[in-house]
């Protein structure tokens, strides 16, 4: 694994026990126990595996503890590798390299929070729902699990704050998303916001259909951490990237990422899941059409085009120039 710019944090694994069915909760401390870098709810942190697989998990340990940080993973057989790594080869006492918390998910101001999750989705919004809760705005959380075995964090949820702000959807009783919408949607506020997390599909389709009933798209945040969006390359082309503060202009060929070229050159470029998923590597674009491939920003973020992600993003313009 390349580690260079790549800022990590060597932890210990302090627990690993169950939290729901296929999901393992992990406890991260210092070698020493002392106090981890602070991070705010929606933040996650890369977790650097064998083979160099990075996956990013959601920070869902309590704000309280300064020493521990918690993340919750589910067991996806599917998958290329990251969560059976976590759930096979992660033993307690073993060390882990993780990066530094990020936040690409924080609260935005509204009056009342509408919080979705599907599945594991639950790790980062019931971090945020006790955000709110703390900050005293309204919200309820909608929880859909495939099963009622599968809940994840289910102690927390629980607990008297929240437990009136909950609402779990069982789909093996035919509660789901698809099925019927919840009708705390249908009080639209034009100062609400939505939140969610959870498989792609899960999102768009509360996305689409909460716009349908009159929701703007501005009003809807979400996380994924997944990219059905990267591109191969078989689909790209070439173009060429000058660097503001040098005036340097550099060709990106189809076979090479802007993060390769200009890393290649010795600048200073800030990587880590190289996939458009983390967020580590948002680069502020002063001129030129970005070709997003990222599902850190919104839609509506990427239509902006202020912000591009180098590692995987391309250009629509034959030249991008970077605040670089
Ligand atoms: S390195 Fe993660 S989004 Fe670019």
């Amino acid at each position: 694994m390349d580690l260079r710019n790549k800022e990590c944090i060597e932890v210990v694994v302090t627990s690993i026990f169950p939290s729901g069915q296929d999901n393992l909760l992990f406890e991260l401390q210092l070698p020493d126990q002392g106090i981890l870098p602070p991070y705010e709810a929606g933040a996650h942190i890369d977790v650097y595996l064998k083979n160099g697989i990075v996956r990013q998990y959601s920070l869902c340990g309590p704000s309280f503890n300064k020493n521990c940080y918690q993340i919750c993973v589910l067991l996806n057989n599917k998958s290329s590798g990251g969560s059976i790594a976590m759930h096979k080869e992660i033993k307690v006492g073993q060390r882990l390299s993780i990066s530094r918390p990020r936040n690409n998910f924080a609260l935005p101001p509204a009056e009342k929070y509408f919080f979705f999750a599907g599945g594991i989705g639950i790790t980062p919004i019931v971090v945020l729902a006790e955000a709110a809760y703390n900050i005293g705005i309204d919200f309820e959380l909608h929880y859909y699990v495939a099963h009622i075995d599968k809940k994840a964090l289910s102690g927390r949820l629980n607990t008297l704050e929240l437990e009136k702000k909950v609402f779990f959807h069982d789909g093996s009783l035919g509660d789901t998303l698809l099925s019927e919408l919840p009708c705390c949607l249908y009080d639209i506020r034009q100062k609400g916001a939505i939140i969610a997390c959870g498989p792609n599909g899960f999102m768009k389709h509360l996305k689409d259909t909460a716009c349908k009933i009159g929701w703007q798209p501005e009003q809807f945040y979400s996380e994924q951490f997944s990219n059905d969006g990267l591109i191969t390359n078989a689909e790209k082309g070439s173009f060429a990237v000058q660097v503001a503060s040098t005036g340097e202009t550099f060709q990106i060929n189809h076979d090479q990422t802007i993060a390769q070229v200009l890393s290649g050159k010795g600048l200073k470029v800030d990587l880590s899941c190289e996939q458009g998923m983390c967020g580590a590597c948002l680069t502020k674009v002063i001129s030129g059409v970005p070709d997003h491939c990222d599902v850190v920003q919104s839609d509506e973020e990427k239509e902006l085009n202020n912000y591009m992600t180098i590692c995987c993003s391309r250009a629509k313009s034959d030249l991008l120039v970077l605040d670089l």
